[in-house]
């Protein structure tokens, strides 16, 4: 099974949490007819097919963007190859700077799941967002901090045989994962950018997995590629990490299960309108 394959079959959680966020949004925010909506950090596309198209007005047009080809590659050969209103683009948030200037001021609304615990360059890509929404316009994400992803990646980053291909994991982390109070640096940095924070909340989540799924849960996230021989021991050592980390559990059965755990900051923001 390919990456992409392995996190749609594997990532029911994210959809979950996408839904409901999109359910408070449509409390506050009133979605045009024909809204051109972005949904950065896309993946391979499900979350934007089954999820944020069912949301919206039929009229609306959507860009799902990635900076990683194979998902996109994956994104537009299953879900929009029947479906004009959706496409999907590889495109890097951070430093695309022609998507950016392409498309200034073009977005109604613009969400983002599970994708800005990645970036790095956090207040860069927020820079963009803001320039691409248009006044008045919409920005809905969700992202994860305390997450068990990554305590597995840096304690495998630290073995000397893991060293060369997932050293660099740190350049994929935005600065507020072990920050104490997240959420306030988060809302500092949404109001220093411009947008005004209607609603800013943490959930911490807790998923108990089967042990059988935990490393191709692990590997699926992985946000770049390593190469297919590499990613199978990936998969077979992350099982090791998991264990030595105490991630796991065993219950009166016998069977091992995956104890995940992060916290979801879920943030609803907007660009303030021309007055
Ligand atoms: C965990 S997946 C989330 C996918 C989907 N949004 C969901 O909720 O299931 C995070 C995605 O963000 C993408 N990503 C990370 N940094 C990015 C960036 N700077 N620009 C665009 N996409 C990025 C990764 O390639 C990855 O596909």
């Amino acid at each position: 099974m390919s990456k992409a394959e392995l996190y749609v079959e594997l990532s029911k959680i994210n959809e979950k949490d996408a839904e409901r966020v999109l359910k408070k949004c449509a409390e506050i925010v009133e979605w045009r007819e024909d809204c051109a909506v972005l949904d950065i950090g896309c993946g391979p596309g499900n979350v934007t097919h089954n999820v944020i198209v069912p949301a919206l007005p039929k009229a609306a047009l959507i860009v799902g963007i990635d900076k990683q080809l194979a998902v996109v590659d994956y994104a537009n050969a299953k879900y929009a190859t029947n479906e004009p209103r959706i496409k999907f683009e590889a495109v890097d948030v951070v430093s695309d700077g022609g998507f950016v200037a392409n498309h200034r001021e073009d977005f109604h609304h613009i969400f983002s799941f599970y994708c800005l615990q990645f970036v790095r360059e956090l207040e860069l890509a927020l820079r963009n967002i803001y320039t691409m929404l248009k006044p008045g316009g919409s920005f809905a994400f969700i992202c994860s901090v305390h997450n068990d992803f990554f305590s597995i990646m840096s304690h495998m980053a630290k073995m000397e045989k893991w060293t060369p291909h997932i050293s660099q994991y740190e350049n994929y982390l935005y600065p507020y994962e072990s920050s104490p109070h997240p959420d306030e640096e988060i809302r500092s940095l949404l109001l220093k950018v411009g947008f005004q924070v209607m609603d800013l909340t943490m959930d911490p989540q807790h998923c108990k997995m089967p042990f059988a799924d935990a490393s191709e849960f692990v590997v699926c996230r992985v946000p770049f590629e390593l190469p297919g021989e590499i990613q199978r021991e990936f998969v077979l050592e992350s099982a090791d990490a998991i264990r030595s980390l105490k991630l796991n559990e065993v219950d009166e059965n016998g069977t091992e299960f995956f104890n995940y755990k992060l916290t979801a900051l879920e943030c609803l923001a907007v660009k303030p309108p021309l007055l």
